[in-house]
């Protein structure tokens, strides 16, 4: 079994949940049903990511392109949300997770807003894993807020455009204060990253699972860490080996 002790533990982890859908079709099931089970699946890999010692987890639970799903899903998807932190907030909390939210905030109808501020506010303290949940969140979106919040600054006066760094503009992003994603996996056998995370995945490793979500647990989660700790890392440089024969 992998664990916190082992080296190689990726310090943080995004997941793209995919594949709710066909795992219900597979089987003759509404996609609702997939949905559900789906909601199972993220509570097995909160609590093994807790496990392994990783120390960031992020979800992408619902993206700004999904909306345009049929309306009756998307009120589904929502509703398992809500369903979510309603009933599983308190154990989150005990289990000393910290909840954060990334994606646009704005024109969220209802309630949603205030129960992810809820678990936001309540987890606040906490000092275990930070679970990160991708909501109505698209990083296209994310970059061009980001923009126009230094532009903004720009025209205020508080900014000069030679002095927009990397730092600067990461600064602005959702996932500030976060670190980089070192490992994306994605279930259900898509390869690709369907709008998430774009400037954070610059150096994160890509683990594509043929797995669909619903069955995501201890195999799936061992399987996309075995191979991450078997990858080289180089971030532009050299290996270390390569670096020894060089040198
Ligand atoms: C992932 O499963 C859930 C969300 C995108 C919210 P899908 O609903 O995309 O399932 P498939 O891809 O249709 O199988
Ligand atoms: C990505 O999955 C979004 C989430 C997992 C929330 P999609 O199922 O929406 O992506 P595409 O449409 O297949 O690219
Ligand atoms: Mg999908």
């Amino acid at each position: 079994m992998i664990s916190g002790s082992t080296p190689n533990v990726p310090k943080h982890v995004a997941i793209i949940m995919d594949g709710n859908g066909r795992w219900a079709k597979e089987r003759g099931l509404p996609r609702t049903v997939g949905h559900t089970k789906g909601v199972e699946a993220v509570r097995r890999a909160v609590e093994l990511a807790g496990d392994y010692g990783i120390r960031y987890l992020t979800l992408f639970a619902f993206s700004s392109e999904n909306w345009s799903r049929p309306e009756a899903e998307v009120a589904d998807l929502l509703g398992l949300l809500r369903r979510f932190i309603r009933r599983d907030l308190a154990e989150l909390h005990k289990a000393n997770v910290r909840i954060k939210v990334i994606g646009d905030r704005e024109n969220l109808k209802g309630d949603i807003l205030p129960l992810l501020l809820e678990a936001e506010d309540t987890t606040r303290r906490n000092s275990g894993l930070t679970l990160i949940i991708a909501f109505n969140y698209g990083a296209r979106d994310e970059l061009t807020r980001a923009t126009r919040r230094l532009a903004a600054m720009i025209e205020a006066g508080e900014l000069a455009s030679r002095d927009i760094t990397e730092h600067q503009l990461a600064s602005q992003l959702d996932t500030f204060g976060i670190p980089d994603p070192d490992l994306i996996i994605r279930t259900s056998g898509e390869e690709r990253l369907s709008n998430f995370l774009l400037w954070q995945a610059a150096y994160a490793e890509f683990v594509f699972l043929s797995g669909y979500w619903p069955d995501f647990g201890r195999e799936m989660f061992d399987e996309a860490l075995r191979i991450f700790a078997g990858r080289n890392r180089r971030f532009g440089g050299l290996s270390e080996s390569t670096a020894a024969v060089v040198g």
